[in-house]
């Protein structure tokens, strides 16, 4: 084929691909049948939000390993990141997963699903392509869907409380939660925070200085053209460009280290690159551009804080000029928070900012190893030895296993 042709082939694959009516049904393994791969048994279950999102949760109630259906199995609940879903906990597989580990180890694992996500894109009364259906950050989801996907588990289980770990923003909507809703302390049997997430003063991620400057402070221009609307959509195309730059025979080539570069600073050394290449399946999983916009404000404020939406609003929904602080110094449940150095998100000097606002953190653990990153905690092969056996061990105690 002559060059010239391939110029208008792209527009038009393109063009396809935008109108595709499948979007996001693209032919991919979805959670259950990740975890039914593997010979666990595995459950959805469907959750109404008060305001209407259905949210989808997995659940992998027991190990066939252990035939441990009859026994006492505490439930646990895991919650992903931005752009994430619920296959982040899978994709390692058996041996290194947090999922699977922890239904080795005699728990009930419930994996949530955010709003807006590949599993959860539905509201009974708002349609999906209406931008009012994007009019949310991770605040909602931190004040609404995590407490009812709890009271769910809780209904549903039986145990008054439920163990919690979360990665990234799966971090940020827990102390969201319990700071504004703090009766879900009681709730929480332990909370275990991987890469936690609340302060962005020194964040070092190149996403920050690209973008924190257009769109991080409030009523601006960018603002408003990027509110409400869905941050890098799941669909074909996208998937198709990650698969191919990401997929077997190329494995970490330019599109792939650019797309996962604000995540993966400082390389790809530990990386298990086919775990890597089956998260590529199922993201960028969905999410509002407002949720990486209230991230970028705090980045430019270096507050924990509502989201801004310029003084005029700010006075009508918060009664003052800027957003209140979400108040940590409400969190009581017991929380170990797990970071790393190398974290250019999340890092050293923003942690230390977030353990010094709690009253009574259970630990404050620094990973050990010099190179282990943000997504290194879903996606290292050294993952299992530094971070999971130790959220375990530490469910284990509290459970008196
Ligand atoms: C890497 O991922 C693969 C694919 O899921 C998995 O089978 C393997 O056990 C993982 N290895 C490590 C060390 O995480």
């Amino acid at each position: 084929m002559r060059v010239s042709l391939y110029i208008p082939m792209l527009v038009l694959a393109v063009g396809l691909a935008a109108a595709d009516p499948q979007y996001c049904l693209s032919p991919m393994k979805r959670t259950d049948e990740r975890i039914n791969s593997h010979g666990y048994p595995a459950e959805t279950h469907e959750v109404e939000t008060e305001d209407g999102y259905v949210l989808t949760l997995f659940r992998i109630p027991y190990s066939h390993k252990l035939r441990n259906q009859n026994e006492r199995r505490p439930p646990v609940l895991l919650q992903h990141g931005l752009f994430s879903n619920s296959d982040c906990w899978l994709t390692s597989g058996p041996d290194n997963s947090l999922a699977y580990l922890l239904a080795d180890a005699g728990y009930d694992v419930w994996l949530g699903n955010a709003r807006g996500n590949i599993y959860s894109r539905a509201n009974n009364y708002i349609s999906l392509n209406s931008p009012k259906f994007w009019h949310f950050d991770w605040h909602e989801i931190g004040t609404i869907d995590i407490p009812e996907m709890i009271d769910y588990i809780v209904a549903e289980t039986n145990f008054k409380k439920v163990h919690f770990a979360g990665h990234s923003q799966g971090t940020t909507v827990y102390l969201v939660m319990l700071s504004e809703r703090p009766e879900y302390n009681d709730k929480i049997a332990t909370g275990h925070l991987l890469a936690p997430c609340a302060f962005f003063e020194h964040g070092r991620s190149a996403i920050f200085r690209w973008l924190g400057p257009l769109v991080g402070t409030p009523g601006g221009v960018w603002n408003q053209l990027l509110g409400d609307t869905e941050l890098i959509p799941h669909n074909n195309l996208i998937n198709r460009l990650v698969d191919n730059s990401c997929g077997t025979g190329s494995p970490f080539d330019s599109i792939c280290k650019n797309g996962f570069l604000m995540f993966a600073n400082g390389g790809y050394q530990n990386t298990n690159i086919s775990s890597m290449q089956q998260m590529i399946e199922t993201h960028p999983g969905g999410s509002s551009s407002n949720q990486g916009i209230h991230y970028l404000q705090l980045w430019e404020s270096h507050e924990f804080r509502q989201y801004d939406w310029g003084t005029k609003k700010n006075r009508e929904l918060y009664g003052q000029d800027l957003p209140p602080d979400y108040d940590l110094s409400k969190i009581t449940a017991i929380t170990h928070s797990y970071s790393s150095e190398n974290d250019a998100l999340c890092g050293p000097d923003d942690v230390d900012t977030l353990v010094s606002k709690f009253v009574n953190l259970a630990e404050d653990h620094r990973v050990p190893w010099k190179s282990f990153n943000h997504l290194d905690f879903i996606v290292a092969n050294n993952m299992k030895e530094l971070v999971n056996d130790l959220v375990i061990e530490r469910i284990n105690k509290h459970e008196s296993r």
